[in-house]
């Protein structure tokens, strides 16, 4: 009898312990939202015909914690309706470059509360199957959003491919461009080395760096391969400057956004005319990853997948100083296009 009662003891103990940690658990999240949500409420109407203090913190906690139901596409049609959510074509484009950072800047830039990411690339406008299927179809891939938030997506592809600047610029001539650069014969190591992961993945053999780089019969740089050319950043920039004024470029370091994301992330918060509202509560370094990390509030943090940040394969440093010096004058004149000049070698 005795040991019955103590059982029913013990068990009633567990469920109030539970429910004072659930509790304990459910107000540190709220009060982490609220770090995030609170500085939402003083952006002016650029981000739409009402401004945000017209939507009480409260009511605006409730729907953001909805929004994330949406984004997991949880919602119903009439939750969507009642909250006026609606899929925007976005107003900012991360066109590339591949391997520069593209991942971490949208990433980052999703943790302003104006920002709404497209998670997926979305392959639209360099990918003719995709293309022709009609800017509805690209407008439907985009995640929902409140009117007054702004939609961004990112392809690296479409930095190198013929088409893209016009295609672009037919959906809207003023929409923003970033480019995420690092310095080039980095991109290019890093380009191979996660072509070389994929061919590992396959159990494939694959060629060394400094083979693929260099030009077995003259001994110059190999301007065939594909991630030597992606590199020379000021000859796809060229073609855009065709159909898009410099001005709707913004140029990210990517070297800096690994070292120093803050700076960064600020300046395109400016180029966006967005609020300054990441900071760097929001980014904290992650020694074990060796990269800074995402901080949405006190409960949910995160860092980039293991494919970012891959360790590269030691290249030969002839072929380096080689790279380098083919690289240089391209460099300067990217720099003398963008007036964004980088200590690249
Ligand atoms: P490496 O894998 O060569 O280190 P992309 O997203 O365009 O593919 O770029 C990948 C690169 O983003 C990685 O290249 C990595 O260096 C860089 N990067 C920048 N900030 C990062 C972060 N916070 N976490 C992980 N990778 C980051």
């Amino acid at each position: 009898m005795l040991f019955k009662q103590q059982a029913l003891l013990r068990q009633k103990l567990f469920v109030l312990g539970s429910l004072a940690i659930g509790s304990l658990l459910y107000l540190v999240a709220r009060v982490g939202s609220l770090d995030r949500l609170q500085p939402l409420c003083p952006i002016d109407g650029r981000f739409g015909p009402h401004g945000q203090d017209e939507i009480p913190l409260r009511a605006l906690q409730f729907k953001r914690g909805l929004l994330h139901e949406f984004r997991k596409g949880n919602a119903t049609k009439e939750q969507i309706q009642l909250h006026n959510l609606v899929q925007q074509l976005p107003k900012a484009i991360i066109i590339g470059v591949r391997k520069g950072g593209t991942r971490a800047l949208l990433e980052m830039l999703n943790l302003h509360p104006a920002v709404v990411k497209a998670s997926q690339e979305i392959h639209f406008f360099d990918n003719d199957e995709n293309y022709a299927k009609g800017i509805e179809w690209y407008r439907k891939k985009m995640p929902f959003s409140y009117p007054h938030q702004i939609t961004i997506e990112k392809s690296p592809a479409y930095f190198i491919t013929e088409e893209v600047p016009e295609r672009i610029y037919k959906m809207n001539s003023s929409i923003k461009l970033l480019i995420i650069v690092r310095e080039p014969t980095t991109r290019a190591i890093s380009d191979y080395t996660q072509v070389l992961e994929g061919k590992e993945r396959k159990n494939k053999t694959y060629y060394k760096f400094e083979k693929l780089a260099i030009d077995p019969n003259t001994c110059e740089v190999n301007t065939k391969y594909k991630a030597v050319r992606t590199s020379i950043y000021t000859k796809h920039l060229e073609r855009w400057l065709k159909y898009f004024p410099i001005e709707q470029f913004h140029i990210v370091d990517g070297d800096r956004l690994i070292t120093e994301p803050l700076p960064e992330l600020q300046l395109v918060e400016k180029f966006l005319n967005l609020p300054p509202r990441i900071s760097q509560y929001n980014l904290y370094f992650n020694a074990t990853r060796g990269f800074y990390c995402l901080r949405f509030n006190i409960v949910f943090n995160k860092c980039l997948a293991g494919s970012k940040g891959r360790i590269h394969p030691e290249v030969d440093t002839s072929v380096i100083t080689k790279l380098r010096k083919f690289f240089h004058p391209f460099n300067q004149k990217f720099y003398q296009i963008t007036g964004r000049t980088f200590n690249w070698p």
